[in-house]
């Protein structure tokens, strides 16, 4: 529920007021509900992705007017100077590579273009993991003390600051 009632409205609240000569490129856009909701600001163009065709097929049903494309954020492949916004809610923690992935935003984008985002917390959820023999183990977490439920221990390098 948190993501309808604070997440949204949050990142809603970062668009331009003004989207009537803007093209946004959603990714992982997941159902599409976040392209409809765009849709209905008067926005020039919005294009939804996500690497799971099922739920491409699901959101271009539910919104035919809209555009849906598969794009793997690991892999992004999008047109150079195209956007005027690239806006992601919730999918960029699923994602190891950062840096590849804000390179091709930024070639995507127009001048003066802006990438908007939400992700969850790296405590909470880090796509950074380390294989070891027989699982994912998560590179940054936290756990609730078991004698005092308001302690958490962290582990991990949080500020990802190299030593020394
Ligand atoms: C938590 S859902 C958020 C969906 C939507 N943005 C919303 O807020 O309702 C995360 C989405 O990211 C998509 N996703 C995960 N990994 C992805 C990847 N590598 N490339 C593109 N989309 C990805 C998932 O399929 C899912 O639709």
């Amino acid at each position: 529920m948190s993501h309808i009632y604070l997440e949204k409205p949050a990142i809603y609240s970062l668009l331009p007021k003004d989207l009537s000569s803007k093209t946004i490129y959603c990714l992982g856009s997941g159902s599409g509900q976040e392209c409809d909701y765009i849709m209905n600001l008067g926005v020039k163009k919005v294009i939804g992705s996500d690497n799971s065709a099922n739920l491409l097929e699901y959101a271009q049903l539910q919104y035919p007017l809209i555009e849906f494309e598969l794009n793997d954020m690991n892999n992004l492949k999008l047109e150079s100077n195209s956007n005027n916004i690239v806006f992601s809610s919730l999918a960029f923690h699923y994602i190891d590579n950062w840096n590849k992935l804000l390179k091709s935003v930024h070639q995507s984008l127009k001048r003066d273009g802006e990438l908007i985002i939400s992700t969850h917390h790296p405590i909470k959820w880090g796509a950074a993991k380390k294989r070891t023999k027989h699982k994912n183990q998560f590179l940054l977490g936290y756990q609730k003390s078991k004698t005092d439920n308001t302690q958490y221990k962290i582990w991990g390098n949080y500020l990802g600051i190299k030593k020394k």
